[in-house]
């Protein structure tokens, strides 16, 4: 056999079509050897969201950050171009911008004074006299990333020059940003504010838990109580259904019921937002046909885009971008996304539901943090106990949009498992007999 094994030797995923079972081996949360290999195989080669336009309106707005362990600057030119750069300075490494957000039309680097323009070209290199020889200023203009492209206004980009392009790689997960993109008659907008946080575990935790609704109640009791207590009618649960939308995408599909601001009312509102959530409905159909007003208005969904962005359009509209940083360490930095010209009241219904749920300080995500990191320190005896199962509903996956199953079937978190394992040259066991380990085999 060849191909990436866990360290014991075992595949890392098994997954056996005739017996309905589907295991990832807990080595692909903790091996340096797995994470090394996401990075180049995944990291280098994928889409990768870098941020949204409406966050760099204004020639010189620039915003600073991390992708695939590189520090990066997003930045509009002042010839109006969305650029990204490798946020060092070409002469001696030194951190080029050391602020995360601002509007600047010259980079300056404190450790030589050289200077950049904010379009890439290098502006000023101090006593400049003392080069001779072999010395050429275009070896010195800051380094753009291989690839950067635009979807609706989702500003992505890619480290393989020869990757296909953002919309064939996006795929049917294309009309997954539609949805989000066509909520505001004005365009939407990335609202100011990022948080920020950091979980010790690895980065995949947080891919499956966003599509995984078999979780959702059982984790989150105390924020349901909370819903109950401010008189939200949450008696339509979570269900739903879940797709595979291929490429390893994926979305999960329900009516959750409680506080989603986009169209669908609720009496705690009061009358005059039920007027005018009605308005934006008859606004999103004309622009968009009924079908996909039905689908943005009357439904909540999660998307994962693979294989580090997911978007919750339930409470809010958040968009988090997961970044693996060593296999038990991920960095977890998220948006609210929001029509443009929203009036206050319902920003700040929106803001609070945010905040109150998928904020890292809201009733979830320390749920989830708290199983993540938990989960996280038990992959350290991944050769005693070697796997994680995902399983459930196999025989009943959707592999069609228009495919109903069960929001709390796998199949959506099977599909991000088999694009990594395609991707990464893991191996692959297609019957469970003989990859199962030895004491549980012996069962
Ligand atoms: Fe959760």
């Amino acid at each position: 056999m060849s191909g990436l094994s866990a360290p014991s030797g075992q595949p890392l995923i098994i997954d056996d079509a005739e017996a309905g079972v589907f295991r990832v081996n807990r080595a692909a949360y903790a091996s340096e050897e797995v994470f090394e290999r996401e990075q180049r195989a995944l990291y280098d080669h994928c889409w990768l969201l870098l941020g949204h336009e409406s966050e760099i309106s204004r020639p010189g707005d620039f915003k600073t950050r991390t992708i695939a362990l590189r520090p990066i600057i997003l930045c509009r030119g002042d010839d109006g171009r969305v650029r990204a750069f490798i946020n060092s300075c070409p002469h001696r490494g030194a951190e080029l911008c050391r602020e995360t957000e601002g509007n600047r039309s010259i980079f300056h680097c404190m450790y030589h004074s050289w200077t950049f323009r904010n379009t890439g070209e290098v502006h000023t290199v101090r006593a400049e006299e003392g080069y001779t020889g072999g010395f050429r200023r275009e070896d010195f203009h800051l380094k753009q990333v291989p690839r950067l492209e635009s979807y609706r206004e989702f500003v992505f980009i890619c480290f393989d020059p020869d990757a296909p392009d953002l919309v064939t790689y996006l795929g049917n997960a294309a009309r997954y940003l539609d949805y989000l993109a066509d909520q505001g008659g004005d365009g939407m907008e990335i609202v100011e504010g990022t948080q920020l946080y950091a979980a010790r575990a690895n980065w995949k935790l947080q891919m499956e838990n966003v599509i995984d609704f078999y979780h959702t109640v059982p984790l989150h009791t105390s924020y349901f109580r909370f819903l109950e207590s401010t008189g939200a009618d949450i008696s339509s649960g979570v269900g739903g259904a879940g797709y595979d939308l291929g490429n390893g995408h994926s979305a999960v599909h329900f009516k959750a019921g409680w506080g989603r601001p986009v169209a669908r009312w609720e009496p705690r509102w009061g009358e005059a937002e039920k007027h005018r959530l009605e308005a934006l409905r008859a606004d999103i159909e004309a622009r968009v046909g009924p079908q996909r007003a039905e689908m943005i208005c009357d439904w909540d969904r999660n998307i994962l885009v693979f294989p580090n962005l997911t978007v919750a359009d339930v409470v809010a509209l958040v968009v988090r971008v997961v970044n693996p940083i060593a296999p038990g360490m991920m960095e977890i930095t998220q948006w609210c996304l929001a029509p443009k010209g929203e009036p206050e009241e319902a920003r700040s219904r929106r803001l609070h539901a945010f905040n109150t749920f998928l904020g890292p300080g809201g009733f979830a995500t320390p749920d989830d943090i708290e199983v993540f990191e938990g989960s996280q320190r038990a992959f350290g005896a991944h050769r005693e106990l070697a796997w994680s199962d995902f399983s459930r509903g196999y025989h009943g996956e959707a592999t069609r949009p228009e495919t109903e199953v069960r929001s709390d079937y796998e199949g959506q978190t099977r599909a991000f498992y088999r694009e990594w394992a395609a991707r990464m040259g893991a191996i692959v066991s297609h019957r469970v007999d003989g990859a199962l380990p030895r004491e549980a085999a012996a069962e």
